[in-house]
């Protein structure tokens, strides 16, 4: 069949307000964040139903298409990107953005994929609940690419990363055959849990259309600081004595290096400096409450216990909310001041967190001796054991690195030059995890960006499992083809 009659066949399956097939409209779904992968598609899906999802992966199947999930397209990987051949389908999700049901009584809520995390955590709120995944991107990022890549964020510590909060879901499978397991239990042991498996499967075994989502009390009370740390493992002392005073109330606890810091008050607007000094790393932590609890007085005791013990240089608490707000802006735009500053190479990995500062010593000197030119900013979600280890390319004499494609003028050799290097910089540094027991992939997945490293260092058993559980549920093989495995 002609690309023309396959659009043809589409826009039947979904109406001629459901498909765009015109360059200008589909370009910016066709590019990842990071402007890393490019790729093509045969037209852009708009489902704004359950039915009509099944439809399109049953067509796929007929038709021998791939068909690549898409939710914000915040994702860090290039799972969301299609293929250079054109002959993919791109199924964006936003349409399916209704709240279904929101039960205050058992804490659960039932949303479809392509709710943005942002109205999903609104929702909740307008019926004094609280749903806790947060991440930099929640303005833009959905649902279903939050379950699709098990997004984790800055409450992990406390509330778990997106398998925990999910109760039920809804998906089309591969094969097109149809899951219907919104339940909203909080205990259901009926044999293998197959909302789990579509977790973090990176749009590869099926397109999840709908979840129920675990809801908590409103937080009411807060208290917030950042706290200046000579050395990483001043951090891991203070999340110990943090933990053991505050207990759960303890629900972020962020580590930035100083480089972090200047990238983000040198590229986003209105980020200062937090604190009169520079020191080599900060803490943004986080106590939170649903009672009204004193937690100033809570987390300043125990910020007084941590410099009795010489582990705090200095501290500030936010005391307003718009100086809370302020922390974490300068802590959730550490990303995109680093996208702003230019290329870089990401890392997202996840050691025991004892291990931290090890990590990090052996790290940095491997970067160091190896990558002269890189400025490190080594950040992230300490508390869970999750850095974000980046390395940036230093910044050319005319004061800007050039774009993530390489593709600017002038410093773009430069940058190309950088970015040739990181298969060779990417295998040491996940050796290194490999050698702390650690992670090549904490929050983000492993999309095109991982494959290879996927390949490399899972055990040929896990590969297995992971292959025939791939084959189970999608034969044709039409989900994602090429992403994760
Ligand atoms: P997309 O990028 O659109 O897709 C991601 C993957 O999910 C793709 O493989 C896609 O095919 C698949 N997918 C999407 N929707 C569906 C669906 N309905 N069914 C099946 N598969 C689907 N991530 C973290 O974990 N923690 C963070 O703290 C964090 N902070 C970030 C901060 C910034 C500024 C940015 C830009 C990103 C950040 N991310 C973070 C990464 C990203 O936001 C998350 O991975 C997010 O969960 C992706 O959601 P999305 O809707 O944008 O998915
Ligand atoms: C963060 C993203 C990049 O933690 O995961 O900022
Ligand atoms: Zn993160």
């Amino acid at each position: 069949m002609t690309l023309a009659q396959l659009r043809q066949e589409l826009a039947r399956l979904l109406g001629a307000d459901g498909l765009l097939t015109e360059a200008a409209d589909i370009a910016p779904l066709l590019v990842d964040h990071h402007a890393r992968y490019h790729g093509q598609a045969l037209a852009v899906a708009l489902p704004r139903s359950f039915e009509q999802v099944a439809a399109l992966v049953r067509w796929c199947n007929r038709r021998g298409v791939g068909l690549v999930p898409q939710g914000g397209n915040t994702g860090y990987c290039g799972g969301a990107t299609p293929d250079e051949s054109g002959r993919q389908l791109l199924v964006a999700m936003r349409r399916m953005n209704r709240v279904r049901q929101l039960d205050a009584d058992n804490f659960s809520m039932t949303v479809e994929a392509g709710c943005v995390l942002r109205s999903v955590q609104q929702a909740a709120e307008a019926a004094g609940r609280f749903f806790p995944l947060s991440l930099g991107s929640e303005g833009s990022c959905q649902i279903g690419g939050n379950l699709a890549t098990n997004a984790g964020g800055v409450h992990v510590l406390r509330y778990g990363m997106m398998r925990e909060l999910v109760l039920g879901i809804e998906a089309v499978l591969g094969d097109g055959s149809e899951l219907h397991a919104l339940r909203s239990l909080r205990k259901d042991n009926t044999g293998y849990d197959l909302k789990s498996l579509l977790v973090g499967s990176e749009g590869t075994l099926g397109v999840i259309t709908a979840a129920t989502l675990k809801l908590w009390p409103q937080p009411r009370a807060s208290a917030t600081a950042i706290v200046a740390l000579a050395q990483p493992e001043d951090a891991v002392a203070l999340l110990g004595l943090l933990r053991t005073a505050c207990g759960e109330r303890l629900s972020s606890f962020e580590l930035m290096p100083r480089s972090a810091v200047q990238l983000t008050v040198r590229h986003i607007a209105g980020v200062t400096d937090p604190l009169g000094n520079a020191y080599p790393w900060y803490v943004l932590c986080e106590l939170t409450s649903p009672g009204d609890e004193p937690l100033s007085e809570l987390l300043q005791e125990a910020l007084a216990q941590a410099a009795e013990r010489s582990l705090v240089r200095d501290a500030v608490l936010a005391t307003s909310e718009r100086v809370r707000a302020a922390f974490w802006r300068l802590r959730e735009t550490v990303p995109e001041a680093q996208r702003l500053e230019g290329v870089n190479i990401r890392h997202d990995i996840s050691v025991p967190v004892a291990a931290l500062p090890r990590f990090i010593a052996e790290a940095s000197k491997w970067v160091s001796e190896h990558v002269p030119e890189g400025v490190l900013v080594c950040y992230g979600h300490a508390g869970d054991g999750n850095l974000h280890f980046n390395i940036n390319c230093a910044v050319d004499p005319a004061g800007r690195a050039a774009d993530q494609s390489g593709s600017a003028a002038g410093p773009a050799g430069e940058a190309a030059a950088f970015l040739a290097r990181e298969p060779q910089v990417r295998r040491a540094i996940h050796d290194l995890v490999v050698r702390f027991h650690g992670s090549i992939s904490a929050e983000h997945g492993i999309g095109l960006a991982k494959r290879e490293e996927l390949a490399h260092y899972a055990a040929p058993a896990t590969l297995a499992a992971m292959r025939a559980i791939k084959h189970a549920l999608d034969p044709n093989g039409i989900m994602n083809p090429g992403k994760l495995l």
